[in-house]
């Protein structure tokens, strides 16, 4: 095969993929798009996950190391779970956690851009319908990508553009929705949009990644809703502080991912010190509530004293302020930052052009000064 060599202003001989590959990079830097990764800065934390504190908890992390040391473990799982890499302990955990959301089984994954991966690419076939909120996921749009069915998106938090999709669905159709916006923090009305998916016998799949712990069990959990909805995807690396994905449903359900769902069948196991890493952060769970009631006044007290426009209303700790431009928005969380306080812009094209956002993540340890001054600091430098 002919390899093409152009030369380049500076005289670095580039191949026609590197020419490519620059073009693309400086199209993002032009626009305003282009990502870098940035190390930890030691600010004051308000762009994290770690919703309830898990993540830095040294108790937890005490209790981890305990357990291990309890126990005899490989330090790598060895295998994927078909081969040499599956427990005791995985299978036990799958169970005890299933349990937990009301769930008759559970399928462990590596993370839950897997999760989502594995259930939307294995699920729907050629021929049926995905039905998706236009916010939804990447990790879901790019499972149905790779099923080969139709995908459908309906307007935000929508039940009227909702059922018009629903009435054009065609084979088998699945709706999959978040219980909390990873974006914009606001909640979607499960209950209203379940009734709709059953009278038009499409399947419910609800991700959960940024409701579980919020929300004690899960919005479906605290609506009483587990037993109704096909699928729910929780993940365990936002408020759990841990890392790795569940996916719940029927026995069915499971028996079919594990045979099915290539992110599950051909990759490692998550290794015994992952494991017990969920299973202690699921053991803190069910004893934090003065964590959740924290986070929650935490909430309530950002909400008082914010009062900046394009605020996006949520309940829950992502709070979400609209600017709008790549640039705007940078440069506002530049400006938050310098006070010393770690908030992130959101840019396009994560979010839709026009909609970007500083997203504000709470957390159970944020102190009461630190909210008010961040909320106070908001207030002057994201209005005019
Ligand atoms: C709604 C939602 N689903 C799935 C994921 C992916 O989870 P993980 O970070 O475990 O891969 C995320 C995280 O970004 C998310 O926000």
């Amino acid at each position: 095969m002919s390899r093409f060599y152009y030369f380049s202003a500076n005289l670095f001989v580039l191949t026609r993929a590197e020419i490519y590959i620059r073009s693309k990079i400086d199209e993002r830097k032009t626009n305003d798009t282009y990502r870098s990764l940035k190390p930890e800065n030691g600010l004051v934390d308000f762009c994290s996950n770690d919703y309830l504190g898990f993540a830095r908890s040294a108790e937890i992390s005490n209790a981890v190391a305990q357990y291990l040391k309890q126990h005899t473990h490989f330090n790598g799982s060895t295998g994927s779970r078909l081969l040499s890499g599956n427990t005791a302990l995985a299978e036990k955990l799958e169970q005890q956690i299933a349990q937990f959301h009301g769930a008759q089984a559970g399928l462990i994954f590596n993370s839950g851009y897997d999760a989502n991966l594995g259930l939307f690419s294995s699920l729907p076939r050629r021929g049926d319908t995905v039905i998706t909120d236009e916010l939804i996921h990447a990790s879901i749009i790019d499972g149905v990508r790779l099923s080969y069915a139709n995908r459908y998106t309906f307007k935000h938090n929508d039940l009227d553009s909702l059922e018009d999709k629903l009435k054009q669905a065609r084979g088998n159709c699945y709706v999959a929705v978040e219980s909390i916006y990873s974006m914009d923090g606001d909640s979607a009305p499960l209950t209203e949009i379940l009734a709709l998916t059953e009278r038009y016998e499409a399947c419910l799949i609800v991700d959960e990644a940024h409701a579980v712990g919020v929300f004690n069990r899960g919005l479906v959990h605290q609506l009483n809703l587990q037993q109704r909805i096909f699928a729910t995807i929780v993940t365990f690396g936002k408020a759990l502080g841990a890392h790795g994905a569940i996916v719940l449903g029927s026995e069915l359900l499971h028996n079919y991912l594990v045979n099915f769902a290539r992110s599950f069948i051909y990759t490692t196991a998550a290794s015994f010190a992952q494991l017990a890493g969920v299973k202690i952060a699921y053991s803190f769970l069910e004893q934090s509530m003065a964590e959740r009631k924290k986070l929650a006044d935490n909430i309530a007290l950002f909400k008082t004293h914010i009062n900046t426009q394009g605020l996006i209303e949520s309940t829950s700790g992502i709070q979400s302020i609209i600017i709008g431009g790549n640039k705007q928005t940078a440069s506002a969380a530049g400006l938050i930052r310098d006070e010393g306080f770690d908030i992130r812009p959101i840019l396009s094209p994560t979010v839709a052009a026009g909609s970007e956002r500083l997203r504000i993540c709470l957390h159970a340890f944020n102190t009461d000064n630190e909210i008010i001054t961040l909320a106070n600091l908001l207030n002057q430098k994201t209005d005019g």
